[in-house]
């Protein structure tokens, strides 16, 4: 359904109703300056909030803008996700388009498109061509979200060294001193839980949040290194501005607009496949093996097939390798400026263990560690993405460690329009080759893999390579509340030796198993040798040679922001569910209700800490039990201080 309105006066305030009613967007223009507002109930959510450019060298747009017309729209779809989460998502919402102009001899255009869900509002702005404007440069986007200042937030700050990968801080909203990253969690005093982020972010800088002068929360697009936040040729939208809504901290936990907001697959990917993978990693990590070659170099044929050999006895389907290529010698974060993705280290023969693998039927999980030396990695992407594709590798693993990356001779920031961009042409010669990606050091997710289905997990948040000192047991209680609306994260789970002595992690066994649950990857690790696993609890990882790695869906159970969270999925493939729980370093029981099962019977494996676990002192306790239940049943489950626990349901027949 479709109604237009034409405008003789514009300072009329125009309405856009949630389907339920509840949400109303209020947009109008006010000397000449256009301002929205956002309430839900009839509480104010955005207070009075300008929508702006700014274009270099350029007069102001807002000076002389006028409404021409409106146009509202009403949307009903479900849609289907090839893999993730949840299968089906509820894209209904009502729409409502702005068209903008300017009055005088310019008479420049643009549009501000807005959609209200019962979840949520989001909006863009489209710039049609227009004769004086085929390309332009973006000084700045003013996108304010006016919200209460006493406001809580949960937030990590942008343009830092170490990307996303920080540790989350609760502040009041007014403290905010500098930009921070999307999505950026939030509690208004009048109750609502809110997450402001950004989806289908295409040749954009990417979108942080900072407190102006006015103390008005405003966009603050990530610049290139000539100070302008994009180039854009017109016609052009940008990224969907996203503002989810929830009554609690865990109703936000499942919010999907953000892949409503991106266009269905581009293409056939029935080819994609989620995966669960060990790797010659951790070895590094606690300094058994070394990327670079040496006498204890990890990515050597004879390790690499040792590898293959312990994914078949385990169950796992893939196998990453890293440190196989040249460039790992000396100081790599400095010499990575030379790496090839095409040339192996002369002790590890690449058709050899690829073909090893094929007939094991093992997945590899090619590497490409760029450094964020994008220049030197452009350079080979074709070559190297032939490589492995030649080599029968469905699966790349990318990194971009360093604080900026390298481009055009630039050095820009990862989150940059050109980072965008650069990240974007990998996804694409990607799909070309019929390879999937995980992404470390990556540009945010803002719902792409709802268009681009290889790319199957990103990191972009502070994982368990920090584990060692820096991370805390509440990161993972802060994750499904933040960083995860931005779509699934490579944590690399499952480390069961704790306390080795180079990097000792703040969990308790129960708990490493947990994050496969709560902690969604389209392409999930389990991270440590496989000889641990073999050897030490080999009762333990039969749950994550169980879990799935794509749900029919995802019913978030129990949780507050840092401090808990526990969370139940249906496997997409059997009629089995999953549950995971985490708590920060205090113990706490949880009521875990069974409600949401299907009728029947099933047999529940259970995964627990015991009542005198600990993280920090007896990290190894686990109880693990079997019980039979259907849906009018409950647990209640104690949770260690710094642990977790996971369930598996299997149906009975
Ligand atoms: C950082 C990535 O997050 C990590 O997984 C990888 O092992 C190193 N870079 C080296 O590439
Ligand atoms: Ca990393």
């Amino acid at each position: 359904m479709t109604w237009w309105v034409r405008h003789k006066k514009d300072n009329a305030v125009k309405s856009i109703l949630s389907p339920d009613s509840r949400t109303n967007v209020q947009l109008f223009l006010k000397n000449s300056q256009v301002f929205y507002t956002v309430t839900r109930d009839d509480k104010p959510i955005i207070k009075k909030s300008r929508l702006d450019f700014e274009i270099s060298g350029e007069e102001p747009l807002h000076d002389k803008l006028k409404l021409v017309r409106t146009r509202f729209f009403k949307h009903s779809e479900t849609i289907e996700m090839l893999w993730g989460e949840d299968r089906f998502i509820d894209n209904t919402y009502t729409e409502g388009v702005f068209y903008l102009a300017e009055d005088g001899k310019e008479h420049r255009l643009f549009t501000i498109r807005f959609r209200v869900f019962n979840t949520g509002v989001a909006f863009r702005y489209e710039i049609p061509p227009q004769p004086k404007f085929e390309a332009i440069a973006i000084k700045d986007e003013i996108s304010e979200f006016n919200i209460d200042l006493n406001s809580s937030v949960w937030q990590i700050p942008a343009y830092q060294p170490d990307r996303y990968e920080y540790n989350y801080e609760h502040k009041v909203l007014q403290e905010l001193e500098e930009s921070v990253h999307t999505p950026l969690t939030i509690k208004t005093p009048n109750g609502f839980y809110l997450s402001i982020h950004e989806a289908a972010l295409y040749d954009y800088g990417g979108m942080t949040l900072k407190l102006d002068e006015s103390l008005a929360l405003k966009s603050d697009i990530t610049p290139l290194s000539d100070g302008t936040k994009a180039h854009i040729k017109l016609p052009f939208q940008t990224p969907w501005r996203l503002i989810m809504i929830a009554g609690s901290a865990i109703e936000l936990t499942t919010n999907r607009i953000m892949y409503c907001l991106n266009e269905p697959p581009a293409g056939d990917f029935s080819w994609v496949s989620t995966l669960k993978f060990i790797g010659i990693w951790w070895a590094m990590y606690v300094g058994e093996w070394t990327w670079a070659p040496g006498e204890r170099h990890g990515a050597t044929t004879e390790h690499a097939r040792e590898y293959i050999d312990a994914a078949v006895r385990l169950g796992i389907k893939g196998l990453l390798i890293e440190g196989w290529n040249e460039g790992w010698e000396g100081d790599w974060l400095e010499n990575g400026v030379n790496n090839k993705f095409t040339t192996s280290t002369p002790d590890f023969d690449l058709v050899n263990v690829a073909s090893y693998a094929r007939a094991k039927n093992i997945e590899l999980v090619g590497h490409h560690e760029t450094v964020g030396f994008v220049d030197n990695y452009e350079n080979q992407l074709e070559d190297a993405y032939n490589y492995y594709a030649a080599n029968g590798i469905h699966y790349i693993k990318t990194g971009y460690a360093g604080s900026k990356i390298v481009i055009n001779g630039q050095k820009e920031f990862h989150h940059s329009q050109a980072g965008v961009n650069h990240y974007q042409r990998t996804v694409e010669l990607a799909a070309r080759k019929k390879i999937c990606l995980d992404i470390h050091e990556p540009i945010k997710g803002t719902g792409i893999e709802r268009t681009w289905p290889n790319l199957l997990t990103r990191e972009g948040a502070r994982g368990q390579e920090y584990e060692g000192g820096a991370l805390r047991p509440s990161h993972a209680c802060y994750l499904p509340f933040t960083r995860l609306l931005a779509g699934g994260m490579d944590y690399t789970n499952g480390i069961f030796d704790i306390t080795n002595s180079v990097k000792r992690i703040s969990t308790t066994l129960a708990r490493q198993i947990a994050y496969f649950v709560t902690i969604y990857s389209g392409m999930a690790m389990a991270a440590d040798r496989p000889s641990v696993y073999e050897e030490k609890f080999p009762e333990v990882f039969e749950f994550i040679k169980a879990v799935p790695t794509n749900f029919e869906k995802t019913v978030p159970l129990l949780g507050e922001i840092g401090d808990f969270y526990v969370v139940a999925r249906k496997d997409r493939d059997s009629h089995d569910w999953y549950i995971g729980g985490v708590t920060d370093e205090n113990g706490r029981t949880v009521h875990v209700n069974l409600d949401f099962l299907d009728e029947g019977a099933y047999a529940a494996y259970l995964y627990t800490d015991a009542s005198d676990t600990h993280y920090r002192d007896n990290p190894y306790g686990i109880e693990i039990a079997v019980k039979h239940v259907g849906k009018s049943d409950a647990f209640d489950i104690y949770m260690a201080p710094g642990g977790g626990f996971a369930i598996r349901l299997v149906k009975s027949r």
